[in-house]
């Protein structure tokens, strides 16, 4: 099968079987604020990711590139979208681009599209550090997103099947690369285990990439003769997964993916310990079935609301959402009691 209809058939399955919606955020609830002091003209919802300062906490995170002239397409409207709503964004992962010189246009696109935005370069943890740097300079990125996806590959009939030394080839990269290292999950989360060893080579900022959202698992089992279903529940959701990652003691910038669909996931999201929150899926589904406008309202939707939602709160910043108080119930209270985690 050619790379190119891997990744539309990636497309198309992610936007029917692999759309899900259950990444644990119906088991967090903010506590009503009666008095909150705020002004809804007053909320800002600037933010940090490491060094780099956005005026949203919201970004495209990565989808694609280098799979012919549709998902070129995709990324022309998606830059288009992200000049357009001041959010960052992430291309897919342009291992294919730095094989094929013939595939850069498709990423070089959301350059041209958006010579100042916020853009982040996008690899898997196979990259050695020359890649890393050209994938960089590729799109003139201001940071480099590292995506690990074990169980994607295991249940991708023609993936990889060795994963050892990632650690110390992502350590090599935060080593030699001018940007921040983001290093990213794709929809079955990060532990407390994996942040700590990320963090023990000198990672900064992770992307949860949790459970509850776009599903591999389901994605690449759609392409297999005998299925892995056993990896269509598998892994930590989103929810859950802000909270492992924050539960570790040093500094570390969270940001949260993973069917996030709703401004109140957002909030939920950011006052769990994210700095920033990405979607994908959600974004995609919407430009394929109804075009760039739509996806350009709904981002500006999701800013309104977000600021209301702050309101009633009473935080006026992001880091006021962040000491927001929170209950917990269900499976994610449950998650969080066995790994002693509060
Ligand atoms: C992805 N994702 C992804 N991630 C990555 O790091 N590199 C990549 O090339 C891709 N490719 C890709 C293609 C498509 C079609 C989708 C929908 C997603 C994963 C993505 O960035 C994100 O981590 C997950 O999709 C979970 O977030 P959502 O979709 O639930 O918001």
């Amino acid at each position: 099968m050619t790379r190119a209809k891997r990744k539309w058939d990636h497309i198309q399955y992610a936007l029917t079987t692999g759309q899900t919606n259950n990444a644990g955020f119906d088991c967090v609830s903010f506590v009503h604020q009666s008095l909150p002091n705020t002004s809804l003209s007053k909320i800002h919802l600037g933010t940090k990711i490491g060094e780099l300062q956005l005026s949203s906490p919201i970004f495209i995170n990565a989808m694609t590139g280098g799979g012919g002239a549709k998902t070129l397409e995709i990324n022309r409207l998606l830059a288009r979208v992200a000049k357009e709503t001041g959010v960052g964004m992430a291309v897919g992962s342009q291992m294919a681009a730095i094989k094929n010189s013939e595939e850069r246009f498709s990423y070089e696109i959301v350059r041209k599209e958006n010579p100042d935005g916020l853009i982040f370069a996008n690899l898997g943890s196979e990259a050695t550090v020359n890649q890393a740097k050209d994938a960089v300079e590729m799109i003139q990125a201001d940071a480099l997103q590292i995506h690990v996806n074990v169980v994607q590959e295991l249940t991708m009939p023609e993936g990889d099947r060795d994963f050892s030394h990632a650690l110390m080839r992502i350590e090599k990269i935060v080593n030699h690369l001018d940007v921040s290292i983001i290093v990213k999950e794709v929809g079955f989360g990060m532990s407390r285990e994996a942040v700590e060893k990320l963090k023990g080579v000198g990672v900064n900022i992770v992307d949860v990439g949790g459970y509850g959202g776009t599903n591999f698992s389901k994605i690449e089992n759609e392409r297999r003769e005998r299925v892995l279903s056993f990896f269509d529940g598998w892994g930590i959701p989103t929810a859950t997964s802000i909270v492992e990652a924050q539960s570790h003691n040093s500094d570390i910038t969270i940001l949260a993916s993973g069917g996030i669909q709703t401004s109140m996931d957002i909030a939920k999201a950011i006052a769990l310990g994210a700095n920033g929150v990405g979607m994908a899926g959600y974004f995609l589904k919407i430009l394929v079935d109804s075009g760039y406008e739509a996806v350009v309202k709904e981002v500006t939707s999701l800013h309104e609301e977000l600021k209301i939602i702050m309101t009633a709160i009473g935080a006026s910043n992001l880091n006021e959402l962040q000491l927001a108080p929170l209950i917990f119930k269900g499976e994610v209270l449950e998650w969080l009691q066995q790994r002693q985690i509060n």
